[in-house]
């Protein structure tokens, strides 16, 4: 009867902060985690940050720091982001770890037994400023679709359109600005035709995934020969190199979900379990959560690795949709683009658990965050419906404790127990809407009879004490019941409920027997309500670069700057002191010595100089600089200035700015930085 379970949900990329949409997914699975150890399981819940491809290695290097040093940072950081919402990993990895080599390795070498591993020579784009080939992301060009402009080499942000980079019209390099030009690559494939008849009976008729999933897979891969799947990268790239092809490397998505077994070996390590037990026995179900913009690399290539690995397959992929604010997908300049790190400045981690919990219901469709809805539902359900419960009765039997036997109840607490079922059947399905709807039914028909008693009037007559202490009894059991069907969901409200009654609320079996003559401990605040003011807050942009901008009363807001005493015709005057930042948001700011090696003006632009700035090292950067009128561009040629170096390349009517040059002043009155003697071009500021 004791089920064995691994749980995952997907690496998050350590390229970038968790946010709203990703906590659709890790807390649906912590929810499914959470339940499946209540009911007495054996459950090992894994994830790990998912830590390689080319994003992660030219953000560093536009950091000016190594690509271990970028992921180690992100890994605390969302490891931080996950505790505050709760997360119950039983091991948090990385993919960058030996147990991933090794774990990678093993699979490689039986595809290279099977002789699935093949060679092709590709064209590839290749940035010849830069000298490397370029990925996807880092080609910005017009969509071939619907011609606008300044689209990413994999997809169109405009019309939604798909293509291969070599598609894009007028290409550019994202790093340097040139044309890219096609260049023949060496790479290896993993052919999946020979797995085809084994993909297509898994998906169709394993039952591990959702029927609208199986039917997508079926129709728009399985129903042609498979295409051999692109696994190599060249050099440079960060990641594992191929242990039998020197200078290629793994494509993240071959190591990233072998990330999977990596994470469960050091967790096995640690405390001393077998990984067999989990990845290769089948009395072990594994069931992975992941978006649906993931499902073939976890429904086609995961599956083949596995099979091909001699691991055992998922018993259930579990799909969801993806999050959406107020109808619209997120976004940054409208502000609902919310960091999980953001939401925590304004609103309490548990009531997102509910809101989504309330919310899911194990199909793939999209996710519509609104503020009335979380607003009410967080008000209406979880604080006017089941803490009012305790906070109505508990004071009552503060001094007296529970009766000693449970009294007649009109069969409220047995309903309750009967529900149980019901309740599991619909967590276990993922269904969780279903069962926050059921547990709300239970809270109403506990305050009915809450109503109907009304213990705060029998408190009045002190000859009515034994009658008060009986209500309250029943009431705080309701109570108790319902705390440990929601403890998947909200375990900070479940752990006070056990705290106020003595007895953990941490079996699923506890709700089938009464407390009764227990001490009730002095009763404290469980949870206070949402002000719609600060959750509609939250979702406002951040403005960009504010005069002491108000920020929203919150504990942990950043500080306003100082009230400006300057008056008059100064500096400050004109253009009063920002608000405070963190050291963290400077740093975010990577600001570069570089020299001056040409200038000339820009004919069409009245303010407008071009400077090829080197950073050193033979790296250049080609910058629009707003000094037309205060410089002449010969007498520039040599002089160090001061750039801001990690500025998101901008393209221009003339052509791609690569960065800012710092200057004080506007307009004719413009003053370059230069530094003391000694400084070298590339050399960071701190
Ligand atoms: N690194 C890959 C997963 C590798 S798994 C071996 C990745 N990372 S991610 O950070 O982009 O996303 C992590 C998970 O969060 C994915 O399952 C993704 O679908 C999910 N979500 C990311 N944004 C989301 C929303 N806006 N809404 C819902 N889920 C979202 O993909
Ligand atoms: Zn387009």
């Amino acid at each position: 009867m004791k089920r064995q379970i691994l749980v995952t949900s997907a690496l998050p990329y350590a390229n970038g902060p968790i946010h709203l949409g990703h906590l659709v997914e890790y807390i649906q699975t912590d929810i499914f985690a959470r339940f499946q150890r209540l009911r007495g399981h054996d459950v090992a819940y894994l994830c790990a940050d998912d830590t390689h491809g080319a994003a992660i290695m030219i953000r560093a290097q536009k950091e000016g720091r190594s690509p271990e040093a970028l992921v180690a940072d992100m890994a605390v950081q969302h490891q931080r982001d996950f505790a505050a919402f709760g997360m119950s990993f039983d091991h948090y990895g990385s993919t960058n770890s030996p147990a991933n080599l090794a774990a990678c390795t093993g699979i490689w070498q039986r595809l290279r037994e099977r002789g699935m591993v093949v060679e092709r020579s590709v064209e590839r784009l290749y940035d010849p400023v830069q000298k490397t080939f370029l990925a996807d992301r880092f080609v910005v060009g017009t969509c071939p679709r619907c011609g606008a402009a300044d689209q990413y080499g994999d997809s169109c942000e405009a019309c939604g359109a798909t293509y291969p980079a070599t598609e894009l019209k007028n290409p550019r390099s994202a790093h340097s600005g040139a044309a890219p030009e096609l260049r023949p690559s060496t790479q290896l494939f993993v052919r999946l035709e020979p797995l085809q008849g084994f993909l297509t009976q898994w998906t169709q008729t394993s039952g591990a995934l959702q029927p609208e999933v199986a039917n997508y897979l079926a129709g728009h891969f399985l129903d042609k020969p498979l295409q051999d799947w692109d696994v190599s990268r060249p050099a440079p790239y960060f990641g594992f190199e191929i242990p039998d092809a020197k200078g290629q490397y793994w494509y993240v998505w071959f190591d990233a979900p072998v990330g999977y077994i990596a994470a469960t070996m050091e967790w096995c390590e640690r405390t001393g379990r077998s990984l067999d037990a989990w990845w290769r026995d089948p009395r072990c179900e594994i069931v992975h959560f992941l978006g649906k913009d993931i499902t073939y690399f976890h429904t086609l290539f995961w599956p083949a690795l596995l099979h091909v690995g001699g691991y055992q397959l998922p018993r259930r992929v579990q799909i969801h949709g993806f999050l959406r604010v107020n109808g619209e997908k997120m976004s940054k300049s409208k502000g609902t683009f919310v960091t999980a790190a953001r939401y925590l400045q304004f609103l309490d981690p548990e009531w997102l658990r509910y809101y989504y919990a309330s919310k899911l219901s194990g199909k793939i469709d999209d996710l519509d965050f609104q503020v009335d809805e979380f607003v009410g539902k967080v008000n209406s359900d979880l604080v006017g419906r089941v803490v009012n419960l305790a906070s109505r009765s508990a004071r009552f039997v503060e001094t007296t404790g529970l009766s000693a036997r449970y009294p007649d109840d009109g069969g409220l607490f047995e309903r309750a127990a009967a529900a149980s079922e019901a309740i599991a059947a619909a967590y276990e399905a993922c269904d969780f809407r279903e069962a926050m709807r059921l547990v709300m039914t239970l809270a109403d028909a506990a305050n009915e009879y809450v109503e109907k008693k009304a213990p705060w009037t029998i408190k009045k007559d002190p000859a009515r004490a034994a009658e008060l202490q009986d209500v309250c009894t029943v009431v705080l059991n309701l109570f108790r019941q319902i705390a440990v069907y929601l403890q998947p969901v909200l375990p900070g409200l479940a752990a006070k409920a056990g705290a106020l009654l003595g007895s953990p609320c941490d079996a699923w079996a506890a709700v089938a027997t009464p407390l009764v003559g227990v001490r009730v401990a002095k009763f404290e605040h469980m949870m206070a309500r949402v002000e719609a003011e600060k959750a509609q807050a939250m979702f406002t942009p951040e403005p960009s670069a504010p005069a002491a901008t108000p920020t929203p009363s919150t504990a942990q807001a950043p500080t306003p700057a100082p009230a400006t005493p300057a008056g008059g015709d100064t500096a400050l005057a004109k253009e009063p002191l920002a608000g405070a930042i963190t050291i963290d948001d400077f740093q975010k700011v990577d600001l570069r010595i570089a020299e001056v090696l040409a200038a000339e003006a820009v004919p069409e632009a009245k303010k407008l100089l071009r400077l090829t700035l080197s950073l050193g090292g033979g790296v250049t950067r080609n910058v629009f600089a707003g000094i037309k009128g205060a410089y002449e561009p010969d007498k520039l040629v040599g002089r160090l200035v001061v750039m801001v170096a990690n500025l998101a390349p901008r393209k221009m009517k003339f052509g791609m700015s690569e960065g800012m040059v710092i200057a004080a002043g506007t307009d004719g009155e413009v003053y370059l930085l230069s530094p003391d003697s000694g400084a070298k071009p590339g050399q960071r500021l701190h």
